[in-house]
């Protein structure tokens, strides 16, 4: 059995880390990048020399060139969101030639109807939170997401990527399941036109036949790529506080987002990993629904939302913002096994007085717990025990390494290692891939 040499990168709080960012940069390191989890709910931006490209469904590594990119098993494919990100990459000047892309023929296929139910059932949801009860709605990026899901843990009615390739299959498939989903959707008082199955079979095998040769048996070629001595690097999409077993529930996506989700999303061995890199942003956000104990809806909420652009890559939504967990944080970096940490925004931090860490949670009963709850209920009780620290005044969006940061920055770098007990690889201060510090075996990597 091959081990190591291949990296995983996973997002510790609740998405938007700067995971793109890593994995781009992680690329020139490793042979094949490989998503995992998730679908079009993720928005991933990468910045090159000031150009900026936000990914759904592409792995990150499509900008490097030379590298294979591989959309696994685990990932749910909305075919006509992928066929455009293809056109829209290529458009700039990226070529995606068959063998630099592999998507899986096990992928399960995000449907029209599928993102249908996502809405419908959010707004049924919103509207019964509005007249008083408990509000179950998610805030969902309505991609279809969980409706997917569902269906691949359902069984008889989901439709996978290598079924687009035989219409007469589809087509089949289709009759038994738009007569079921036609009345689903009216029940969730959805005025739909008829769904026709023949008219959505032909249109998704064309759609298909467009990706065909892009799908294959991904297993497999992983299996081969590390036969051949290949370096993969995982990357996971949405993130830890969102994953629907170690997330906090009933507020997560539909699939395994931490690091867990790569043996059941990839088909490989979770033993090929020998390095996991934990991506913090400096700060907390949330976007969507569910408990965030640090949230600060004060000023400076405000302020971290609008230095850090807080709004969504996806849905363009503002991003709940707050202060850095790191109860949640430590928590995040045990279940996916981090063995080091990546800070990304520290460069929003720049110019408060003091900064805020959240070390333990206190309990309507008054204990105190430095554990965290990933159950939503209790966490929603949760108050956050705060440490303050000091902040630094001068903007460090040129540092370039350690040297340059103010020792304040250095200060809540450590702060952050010692408390999670991983150490600090890498330094984010702007999102252009030359503003990164590799953190050497010093200041900031402490344990
Ligand atoms: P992802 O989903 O984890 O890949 O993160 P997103 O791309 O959704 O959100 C992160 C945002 O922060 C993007 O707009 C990035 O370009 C930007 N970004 C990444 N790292 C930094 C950084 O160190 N500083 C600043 N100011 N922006 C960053
Ligand atoms: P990246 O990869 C931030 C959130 C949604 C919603 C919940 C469920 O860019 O970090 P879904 O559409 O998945 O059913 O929504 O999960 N969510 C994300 N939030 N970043 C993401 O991805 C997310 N993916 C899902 O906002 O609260
Ligand atoms: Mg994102």
């Amino acid at each position: 059995m091959h081990t190591g040499s291949s990296t995983a990168v996973v997002g510790l709080q609740w998405g938007d880390e700067g995971k793109g960012k890593i994995v781009d940069l992680l690329a020139a390191e490793h042979d094949v990048i490989v998503r995992y989890n998730g679908g079009a709910n993720a928005g991933h931006t990468v910045v090159i020399d000031g150009e900026r490209y936000a990914l759904h469904l592409l792995p990150s590594g499509i900008l490097s060139s030379e590298r294979t990119c591989v959309i696994g098993n685990g990932v749910v494919v909305d075919p006509r969101q992928l066929l455009s990100e293809i056109e829209s990459i290529e458009a700039r000047g990226i070529t995606i030639q068959p063998g630099r892309l592999l998507v899986s023929d096990r992928a399960h296929v995000v449907m029209p109807y599928h993102k249908e139910h996502d809405a419908a059932l959010e707004t049924v949801l919103a509207g019964a939170a509005d007249r008083g009860d408990e509000n179950l709605s998610i805030g969902t990026t309505k991609r279809g997401i969980g409706p997917t899901y569902a269906d691949k843990i359902h069984r008889s009615l989901a439709i996978r990527m290598g079924d687009l390739l035989d219409e007469a299959v589809l087509r089949r498939r289709l009759d038994i399941v738009c007569a079921i989903r036609q009345r689903e959707l009216e029940a969730l008082g959805v005025e739909v036109t008829p769904l026709d199955p023949a008219a959505l079979a032909a249109e998704y095998h064309t759609l298909g036949a467009r990706l065909r040769d892009f799908i294959t048996d991904t297993v497999y070629a992983l299996h081969d790529a590390l036969g051949e001595n290949k370096r993969l690097l995982f990357e996971g999409a949405n993130a830890c506080l969102l994953d629907i077993d170690h997330g906090t529930f009933p507020y997560v996506t539909s699939s395994n987002c931490s690091t867990l989700g790569i043996p059941p999303g990839t088909g490989l061995p979770g033993s090929v990993i020998d390095r996991t890199v934990g991506i913090v942003k400096a700060y907390g956000t949330r976007v969507g629904e569910g408990p965030f104990p640090t949230e600060d809806l004060g000023e400076d909420g405000a302020r971290i939302r609008e230095r850090g652009h807080e709004y969504g890559t996806t849905t363009g939504r503002p991003r709940r913002c707050g202060w850095l967990d790191l109860v949640a944080v430590r928590y995040s970096a045990m279940v996916c096994g981090c063995t080091s940490l990546a800070v990304m925004l520290l460069d929003v931090l720049s110019g408060f007085d003091e900064l805020k860490f959240c070390t333990a949670y206190r309990m309507p009963d008054g204990t105190v717990t430095d554990r965290f709850l990933p159950d939503a209920r209790r966490l929603a009780q949760a108050e956050p025990i705060w440490e303050t620290v000091p902040g630094w005044a001068d903007e460090i969006d040129s540092a370039v390494s350690a040297d340059d940061l103010p020792h304040q920055a250095l200060a809540y770098l450590d702060r952050i290692a010692a408390f999670v007990g991983c150490p600090i690889e890498i330094a984010s201060v702007g999102p252009d891939r030359k503003q990164t510090i590799r953190m050497a075996q010093s200041a900031g990597s402490r344990v």
